[in-house]
């Protein structure tokens, strides 16, 4: 389909709470995946939500299609240590934290392009939700990828990972936290 621009901090639109998708299965449904999936793709990134797109809808799309050769774990660029998540698409999330164990991690964003802070989440998580037919989802997860959807939610809620870091010294410039690291600018 089509690489789309990814809105930045600063525009209002990534500040508005999204509205749940009422009807699946529809063109336009799919043309709106197909579009986060390539622009996702193209900036690395570990996720996306649609509002990063312009489109203040409930839906987010994360993980990775690779498939896993020979035991090897495909790993994003951006964050060459996490563990793989499966490439999920979620549309109308429910999230149920499950204890109350937080666990502070660095965080990128695509639309904070070329930063990183470091941000508390739910280690532990139930997530459910809907895919693009309509077929509901239903998991339990923990760390990276539970991070990721706590991440990629909060878009849906008009909430940027800048306004979750406790202190802000622990926010600032990818290259300059990661100086001998190749670690892509989103
Ligand atoms: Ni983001």
């Amino acid at each position: 389909m089509a690489i789309r621009e990814v809105i930045r901090m600063g525009h209002p639109l990534l500040l508005q709470v999204a509205s749940p998708v009422q009807q699946f299965d529809s063109p336009e449904l799919h043309a709106l995946i197909a579009d986060l999936e390539d622009t996702m793709l193209d900036m690395n990134g570990a996720g996306i939500a649609a509002p990063q797109i312009g489109v203040s809808l409930r839906v987010v799309i994360f993980g990775q299609k690779l498939t896993v050769l020979d035991g090897a774990s495909p790993s994003n660029p951006r964050y060459p240590d996490a563990d793989a998540v499966p490439y999920t698409v979620l549309i109308n999330p429910t999230l149920t934290p499950l204890g109350d164990e937080l666990e502070s991690g660095w965080e990128g964003c695509l639309s904070v392009p070329g930063m990183r802070g470091i941000v508390p989440r739910h280690t532990r998580l139930h997530y459910t939700g809907f895919d693009q037919y309509g077929q509901p989802i239903d998991r339990l997860v923990s760390g990276f990828h539970a991070r990721v959807v706590q991440h990629e939610c909060d878009h849906l809620d008009g909430v940027l990972y800048p306004m979750r870091i406790p202190n802000l010294k622990d926010f600032g410039y990818t290259n300059v936290f990661f100086p001998n690291q190749d670690v892509q600018d989103e």
